[in-house]
């Protein structure tokens, strides 16, 4: 199977990239105002972003699960300024190990509350609430997993919906006229197992 986001260029498809490009820039314009904040990156993985946006001053919390705390300490061992903690964000007790609170509270959850039922989701901004009143936070939301795959779209103004459309098929069309043909035959083959039934044309 090929990866058609390298041949057609799709923006959805670079979505972990320009995702962390925007919590960047919110972290970064939170920090120029609070220079000595502490940041919480839940679920932080082997997630790097501190390194990207460490201004030389600022408290950094790295939260996860204790598996995969072990390996971060293993690959990442902690830098000066940064603390790993090792629960679940649904465990109220991370919230007391969060120190130098004063100067302000920015907090990131990337990639994560899709996966968690409304309720623990609800639950977990009422923790927030309650703990740190006046923090910040940055998190991402996609579809749900189960929702229509069409069903972000309908999210943007019609003007914008035509004008992706527009530019998503030029590039497919672009792409389509240029691929190699076993290529073509590929795509051709996935599209005619989708429920849609859409052929490019030329092909019959
Ligand atoms: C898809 S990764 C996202 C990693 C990183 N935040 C990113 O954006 O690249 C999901 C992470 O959530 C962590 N995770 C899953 N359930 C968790 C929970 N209840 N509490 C804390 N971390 C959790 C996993 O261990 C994994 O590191």
């Amino acid at each position: 199977m090929f990866n058609i986001s390298r041949k057609i260029n799709l923006p959805s498809f670079e979505s972990p990239v320009l995702r962390a490009k925007q919590f960047d820039d919110k972290i970064r314009a939170y920090v120029a105002e609070n220079p000595r904040a502490s940041v919480v990156s839940l679920t932080a993985g082997l997630d790097a972003t501190f390194y990207r946006v460490d201004n030389g001053s600022i408290h950094w919390y790295d939260l996860d699960l204790p598996p995969a705390i072990e390996v971060r300490e293993q690959l990442l061992p902690e830098p000066d300024r940064v603390t790993y903690i090792a629960k679940s964000l649904l465990d109220p007790s991370w919230c007391d190990d969060i120190e130098h609170t004063e100067e302000g509270i920015f907090i990131m959850a990337g990639g994560v509350l899709p996966f968690f039922e409304e309720s623990e989701i609800k639950k977990f901004f009422s923790m927030l609430a309650d703990n740190f009143p006046r923090s910040e936070i940055v998190f991402d939301a996609p579809l749900k997993l189960d929702d229509d795959f069409g069903a972000w779209f309908d999210m943007y103004p019609k003007e914008q919906q035509d004008e992706m459309r527009a530019v998503w098929c030029e590039a497919l069309k672009d792409w389509w006229e240029n691929a190699p043909q076993d290529q073509r035959d590929e795509v051709y083959d996935i599209i005619t197992t989708l429920k849609t039934s859409v052929k490019p044309k030329g092909k019959e």
